[in-house]
């Protein structure tokens, strides 16, 4: 049965521009499940959560994940996605599950030079707050990213051998 290959981490762990390459090298289609809520409901995840709130996104988040099920994909899924529900489980009785891991300074860093207003968890926080968010919810959500079939050191694993460890899991 054809499974797909779901991407978790934290924001700014790189999942989209890594499932992008994937997708390539394996020839394998891309999807984005932030990107297809987005197409659904006509407005960015910043407008939703402002106007709907996070309890509802997470439900929206969950149906399109569930609708991935079955597609020969790479997949880049929402940072939270993992830690609600039973997706976590879900992913990983549906495809093969690969945790992009990295520390909280490295996150802080690459998120701190990134579009904040993009992300409505993190908007409005001082460089301290972010840091001691970051590190804060690293703890509470690495033992559901954990949890994935692999865990891959972000940085210092080239995509080739990512590509190479994929290739037996297909
Ligand atoms: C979130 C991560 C975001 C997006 C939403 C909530 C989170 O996705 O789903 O803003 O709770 O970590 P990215 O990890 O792709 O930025």
């Amino acid at each position: 049965m054809p499974k797909p290959i779901f991407l978790i981490g934290y924001m700014g762990s790189g999942k989209t521009t890594l499932a992008k390459k994937l997708a390539s090298k394996l020839e394998l289609p891309f999807i984005d499940t932030d990107d297809e809520i987005v197409k659904e409901v006509g407005m960015s995840i910043t407008e939703y959560f402002q106007l709907h709130g996070e309890e509802k996104f997470r439900a929206l988040e969950r149906e399109h994940l569930q609708k991935i099920a079955q597609q020969k994909a790479i997949v880049s899924t929402g940072g939270g996605s993992p830690c609600f529900f039973d997706n976590m489980q879900w992913m990983n009785e549906n495809g093969v599950s690969v945790y992009l891991q990295m520390s909280p300074k490295a996150l802080f860093d690459r998120l701190s030079q990134s579009k904040l207003h993009k992300r409505p968890i993190l908007i409005g926080k001082t460089e301290e707050e972010l840091f001691n968010f970051i590190s804060e919810k690293l703890v509470e959500r690495e033992p559901f990213y954990k949890q994935a079939h692999l865990i891959i050191d972000q940085i210092n694993t080239p995509v080739e051998d990512l590509v190479l460890l994929l290739k037996n899991h297909l």
